[in-house]
């Protein structure tokens, strides 16, 4: 992380990851936190959730910890997360026919934005989940001019995951930060995996650390 936190003002933190069910919403808390802790107004949007029942989960959590870490971000939840599906699927299959508009994202974003220092968008699974046939969630990173954060795993598999995510950023030169969600196989990390990522990238960030 760049230690002059006034880096961030008014930009937006794209918050992505190997998979769904990697962390992201966690990641997203961690954020929301670290920069209200030094005193940056913060906001949430999420573009779009799917497998909505009868709220959005990670979009009504996450909100409500928003407010309360700044009151002034007072939007409801339907401005936080426009496209909403019940169907839990990629975008692109649970909206049937029905059309993600890429410029109303934007809009939306730069909406968001303007109530706040800094933007934590939670994208939706993978980095290569499709909202629309020619539309996927890394290409927002580019579209809504984002800082990017990759989060990964910590099970088995995390090697083959994180090189591929990585590799997918670097071939649309995209900068980003990734950080290790600690968590599953939590006792097996440092076995397992964390000698070749060790060698490979020589330091490791943990979401843990924020
Ligand atoms: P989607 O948005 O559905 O793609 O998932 P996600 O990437 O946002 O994952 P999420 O943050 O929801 O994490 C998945 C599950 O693991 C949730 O039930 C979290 O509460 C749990 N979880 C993730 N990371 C941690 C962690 O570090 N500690 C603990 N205790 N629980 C975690
Ligand atoms: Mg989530």
């Amino acid at each position: 992380m760049n230690q002059d936190i006034n880096y961030y003002k008014n930009k937006s933190i794209f918050i992505s990851a190997t998979n769904t069910n990697v962390g992201k919403t966690y990641a997203s808390e961690k954020f929301l936190r670290y920069f209200a802790r030094r005193g940056l107004k913060v906001g949430y949007y999420k573009p779009c959730e799917t497998g909505v029942i009868s709220e959005p989960l990670d979009g009504s959590k996450m909100l409500k910890l928003t407010k309360e870490l700044n009151p002034q971000f007072n939007v409801n939840i339907n401005e936080v997360v426009p496209y909403q599906y019940s169907l839990a699927a990629a975008p692109y299959v649970a909206k049937g026919n029905t059309t993600i508009s890429l410029e109303f994202l934007k809009q939306r974003k730069d909406y968001l934005q303007s109530l706040c220092d800094v933007l934590i968008i939670e994208g939706a699974g993978g980095l290569m989940v499709p909202l629309e046939i020619d539309l996927f969630i890394i290409d927002l990173i580019k579209e809504f001019k984002s800082e990017a954060v990759l989060i990964t795993p910590s099970k088995l598999g995390s090697i083959n995951d994180t090189l591929l995510s990585i590799q997918a950023l670097e071939s649309r030169n995209i900068d980003f930060e990734f950080f290790i969600n600690l968590y599953e196989d939590k006792q097996d990390f440092n076995i397992v995996s964390e000698p070749f990522l060790k060698d490979y990238f020589k330091t490791l960030q943990f979401l843990d650390n924020l």
